[in-house]
């Protein structure tokens, strides 16, 4: 089963694909996370990703699949995939569609997650994450049980992103409505397409996405 997250910066789609990755034996393929590892380990990508990623904007279609192909073609994904945070664009979900088609799959359900945006920017600058096993966390909504100590892996290097803050937020916000927002009406003329409250608390908008994935898988 491949799943597609769509959603706004800040609604929980990393939060809940780690949850769903535990629950359901799929794997979690977030653009966002390759993305920041080429700009760390300074990649021709990744060079060409940095200025953009900190100003907000969205990384071109070419190396965001060029990079997403890549990972498809290394990883067994015959268990199936969450694909957090792509397609992004038109360009690339039509891309998506025909890289599905190659290896004989397809998208069983995309999932927007349904919020305000001004409650995104609270979300996105509470937001930190254990450097040792990427666990995600929040200053109010999500706490480690220790304050300081991974709950996962009791790692203490707790890292923020070098986008989250409220300037980048408006962007990535502006970003999602013109480029991305379109991308509900593609996968709903599709058939596949669910949609979840994701104000709700953390739990209850895992309860209602593994309703829709059960039925899904
Ligand atoms: P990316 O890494 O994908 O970031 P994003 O889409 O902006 O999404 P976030 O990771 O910010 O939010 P999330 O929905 O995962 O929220 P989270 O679960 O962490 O992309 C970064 C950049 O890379 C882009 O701006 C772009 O430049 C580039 N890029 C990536 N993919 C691309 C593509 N395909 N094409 C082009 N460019 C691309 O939750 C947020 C916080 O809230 C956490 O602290 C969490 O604990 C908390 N939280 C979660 N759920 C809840 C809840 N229900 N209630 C209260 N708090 C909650
Ligand atoms: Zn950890």
């Amino acid at each position: 089963t491949n799943l597609v997250l769509l959603g706004p910066p800040g609604a929980g789609k990393g939060t809940q694909a780690r949850m769903l990755e535990e629950q359901f034996g799929l794997m979690q393929l977030s653009t966002g996370d390759m993305l920041r590892a080429a700009v760390a380990t300074g990649t021709e990508s990744g060079r060409q990703a940095k200025a953009v990623m900190e100003a907000g904007d969205l990384v071109s279609d070419g190396i965001v699949i060029a990079i997403l192909r890549d990972r498809l073609a290394e990883h067994d994904c015959a268990g199936g995939v969450i694909l957090d945070g792509f397609p992004r664009t038109t360009v690339q979900a039509e891309a998506l569609d025909w890289l599905m088609s190659d290896m004989g799959q397809g998208i069983r359900a995309a999932i927007s997650f349904e919020v305000d945006d001004a409650a995104m920017v609270t979300r996105i600058s509470g937001r930190y994450t254990c450097a040792g096993c990427g666990e995600g966390y929040h200053d109010t909504f999500k706490i480690p049980a220790i304050a300081g100590i991974c709950d996962k892996c009791g790692g203490t290097d707790m890292k923020r992103r070098a986008d989250d803050n409220a300037e980048t937020v408006e962007s990535r916000l502006r970003a999602y409505h013109a480029q991305t927002a379109p991308l509900i009406s593609y996968y709903e003329s599709r058939g596949v397409l669910a949609r979840v409250d994701a104000m709700a608390e953390i739990e209850t908008v895992a309860k209602e996405l593994n309703a829709i994935v059960a039925k899904a898988v």
